[in-house]
């Protein structure tokens, strides 16, 4: 299964994308955790990307393409992926189809989890994640075991720096301007499929196994 996950900032992608990577049994490949494990590692690239990610702005798309092409080279993307995060952009998506054409391969869905900006803002308030691992929290929506301690790993959970109310408000519109437009692409080629994000994280998770099972 090749899925991409789609949505604005906060609408529910990486919570969705660890369920499903588990339940078809394929890696969770999320952009935003692969920078933030340079940014903690202290990498050129991590160096490079803080300073856009800071802002609420994307990272260019010529240190994201490369990084992801690499990673979909690797052995245990051969049966599947969940990519998160990517493609943000349509110069993005089309590298990605060019590289897929290479390797004969093809994308078999690209779910949109739909969700209303006022609803981000308040769901990214009660963020916080998993620095190791990624794994997303909420205080009322998805509470750890242990109070903000992640059940994955036993990390203390911490608060991204980017959830910063006016940083996630220029996350908003920086997705409505350039990655609002995949949704457009992604349906012309016949494999979009949309779901109410608002609905409990259950209750999401049943309506992209439903529809993914239906197509
Ligand atoms: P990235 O890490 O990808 O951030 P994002 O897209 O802004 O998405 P988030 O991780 O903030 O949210 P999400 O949709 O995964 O929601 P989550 O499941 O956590 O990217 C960060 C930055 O890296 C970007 O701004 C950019 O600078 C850079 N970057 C990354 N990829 C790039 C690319 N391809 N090109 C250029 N730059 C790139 O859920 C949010 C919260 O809500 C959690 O607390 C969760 O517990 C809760 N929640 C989830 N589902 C529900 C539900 N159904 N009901 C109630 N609460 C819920």
């Amino acid at each position: 299964m090749k899925l991409i996950m789609l949505g604005a900032p906060g609408a529910g992608k990486g919570t969705q994308a660890s369920v499903l990577s588990e339940k078809y049994e394929v890696p969770h490949i999320s952009t935003g955790d692969i920078f933030r494990a340079n940014i903690k590692n202290g990498t050129d690239l991590g160096k490079k990307a803080k300073e856009y990610m800071d802002q609420g702005l994307l990272v260019p798309d010529e240190l994201v393409v490369n990084l992801v092409v690499d990673r979909l080279q690797q052995e245990d993307a051969k049966k599947g992926y969940v990519l998160d995060g990517f493609p943000r952009t349509i110069p993005q998506a089309k590298a990605l189809d060019a590289e897929l054409e290479k390797q004969g391969a093809a994308i078999d869905y690209c779910v949109d989890v739909e969700v209303p900006d006022e609803v981000i803002v308040d769901r990214m308030s009660g963020r916080r994640v998993c620095p190791k691992c990624g794994e997303p929290y909420h205080h009322e929506f998805k509470i750890p075991k242990v109070d903000n301690v992640c059940d994955k790993d036993g990390e203390t959970l911490i608060l991204r720096k980017d959830d910063e109310p006016e940083t996630v408000l220029k996350r908003l519109n920086v997705y409505h301007e350039q990655t609002q437009p995949l949704i457009d692409y992604y349906s012309s080629k016949g494999i979009l499929v949309e779901v109410d994000g608002t609905k409990d994280v259950k209750g999401v998770t049943e309506q992209i196994v439903a529809s993914l099972g239906e197509k």
